[in-house]
């Protein structure tokens, strides 16, 4: 009933554009194809399932259905995003997945599968990755060349290639592995900006495999005052729908089985040989305390507060990790009564010299804070940035393993808190993982780790200015 509701509401939402698309689908592709299926692997014809459904038939602005592997999740997308162009219309839409691999491979085949063959929208401009619209109205093309104004585009990309997208608008966006590591921040960032004049509707499908951005942006603040529905299926298969007005979210996350073609044994299998953890995120898209996170012990309510104007008077201290490509830094304030660390402001930057970083780096600063940074190898950095105008110190230890403990003890006993607002820090919190092995046994080494310039530069500088705390926990 609820359901029927809301898809009433879209419906006035939007009362001009619902026709479009069928319109189009009548004049070309496959017009015997039936309303609400998606294809198998045999381009036949099957019918959405359950929780395909859901996100179908969802109004929310954002829409995110995170769902365990070969859940149904790559295959449904074009579905919904078409259903969104025909009622939003002309203009511009993405389509974006995490890497060029997933796009060559799922994404791009999966996407014309459904636009050109099935449903025969248009045609796809190779050379610019752009799906080009044909007018619905007279089923003519616009452009003549893939420059040229269209009726709309899809405009399609990995999400390691977004550079050139800077002018467009867009009214819908599908992001498919959003959850993947290769998926970063600043991705999303411009992805969400670029849809912010259209408030644009976005689908994201995913299985989730950390918990960066996705959980710190989209599901918390869904969970935090949504209301959830689960369902059950025959087979024991669930699906949860947490909806939020508020946030205009709708969460539709399902297992693995929820997907009819998906073999069960295979998830009994899975259920009873995977780490639970694991289990939970691979195969039932849901949020687990990932042990294999470094600083697991790191929680939202306790390690972070929103920003606050920082005394002039309190100590401040700033760690670095340098690079061709990008020089990060962490900047921390003192209070002096607790000792509590406030990290206050995350800099990324690359393309400069030392001395371009170093006049960025301490703008808006009262002082020079004091500052740590590089390993022990990278002395040239630190004498290029001295000459620079900031003098850096060599951090007190060179050992990852000690400095990523000396960081933890400071997470644990609440004397490290992040500003809320430092996206680019959080998310690697919640990104930074040890390996398993094939045994799904955590192992000592890092994943990607140097892709982690923000945690690098924090462990250099809390590891030179606090000495362990002397724990059990520790030794
Ligand atoms: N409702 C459905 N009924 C039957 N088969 C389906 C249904 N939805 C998807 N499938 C089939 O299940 C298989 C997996 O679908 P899809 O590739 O969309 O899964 P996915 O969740 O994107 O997988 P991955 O986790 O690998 O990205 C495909 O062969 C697809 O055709
Ligand atoms: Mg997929």
């Amino acid at each position: 009933m609820e359901l029927a509701l809301r898809a009433a509401a879209n419906q006035q939402r939007y009362p001009q554009t619902a026709q479009l698309i069928s319109q189009l689908i009548t004049n070309n592709g496959r017009p015997d194809f039936p309303a609400r299926h998606l294809l198998d692997a045999d381009s036949n014809p099957v019918p959405f399932h359950r929780a395909q459904d859901y996100a179908y038939d969802s109004t929310a602005r954002i829409v995110a259905m995170l769902a365990g592997t070969q859940s149904g999740k790559t295959s449904f997308g074009p579905w919904l995003l078409a259903k969104w162009i025909g009622e939003l219309g002309s203009g511009d839409y993405f389509a974006v997945t995490s890497s060029y691999d997933l796009f060559k491979l799922k994404m791009l085949p999966e996407f014309l599968r459904v636009f050109e063959e099935v449903l025969g929208l248009g045609r796809f401009w190779l050379g610019d990755k752009i799906f080009e619209l044909r007018d619905p109205r007279t089923g003519e093309f616009w452009a003549k060349r893939s420059v040229d104004r269209m009726y709309a585009r899809v405009i399609l990309r990995s999400a390691q290639s977004l550079s050139g997208l800077e002018s467009a608008t867009v009214k819908a966006m599908w992001l498919d592995e959003a959850g993947q590591d290769e998926f970063s921040v600043d991705a999303w960032k411009a992805l969400r900006r670029r849809g912010t004049i259209h408030k644009a509707r976005v689908l994201i499908t995913t299985t989730l495999y950390n918990l960066g951005w996705l959980k710190q942006q989209i599901i918390d603040p869904a969970e935090k005052t949504g209301t959830k529905i689960v369902e059950r299926d025959a087979h024991g298969g669930e699906i949860e729908v947490t909806h939020n007005a508020t946030e205009d979210i709708d969460l539709v996350q399902f297992d693995s089985i929820i997907n009819p073609q998906f073999d069960y044994s295979e998830y009994e299998l899975a259920r009873r040989t995977m780490p639970d953890d694991e289990f939970l995120m691979f195969y039932r898209g849901r949020v687990a305390q990932l042990r294999s996170l470094i600083y697991d012990i790191f929680r939202r309510k306790e390690n972070t507060c929103t920003r606050f104007p920082i005394p002039p008077e309190w100590k401040r201290y700033l760690g670095l990790d340098f690079g061709g490509v990008n020089t990060a830094g962490v900047y921390l304030a003192e209070e002096p009564e607790t000792k509590k660390l406030y990290a206050y402001r995350e800099y990324l930057a690359g393309g400069k010299s030392a001395k371009e970083h170093a006049t960025d780096m301490l703008a808006g600063e009262p002082g020079k804070p004091r500052a740590y940074g590089g390993a022990s190898s990278e002395g040239q950095w630190r004498t290029e940035f001295a000459s620079g105008g900031l003098p850096i110190r060599q951090p007190e230890v060179s050992d990852v393993e000690i400095e990523i403990r000396r960081t933890y003890a400071q997470v644990k006993t609440e004397q490290l808190i992040v500003f809320d607002d430092l996206t680019g820090t959080l998310d690697q919190l919640g990104r930074y993982r040890r390996k398993r092995d094939k045994a799904g046994n955590i192992t000592d080494e890092i994943e990607n780790k140097n892709d982690f310039h923000y945690l690098d530069a924090l462990r250099y500088i809390v590891s030179s200015i606090r000495s362990e705390h002397k724990r059990n926990w520790l030794s």
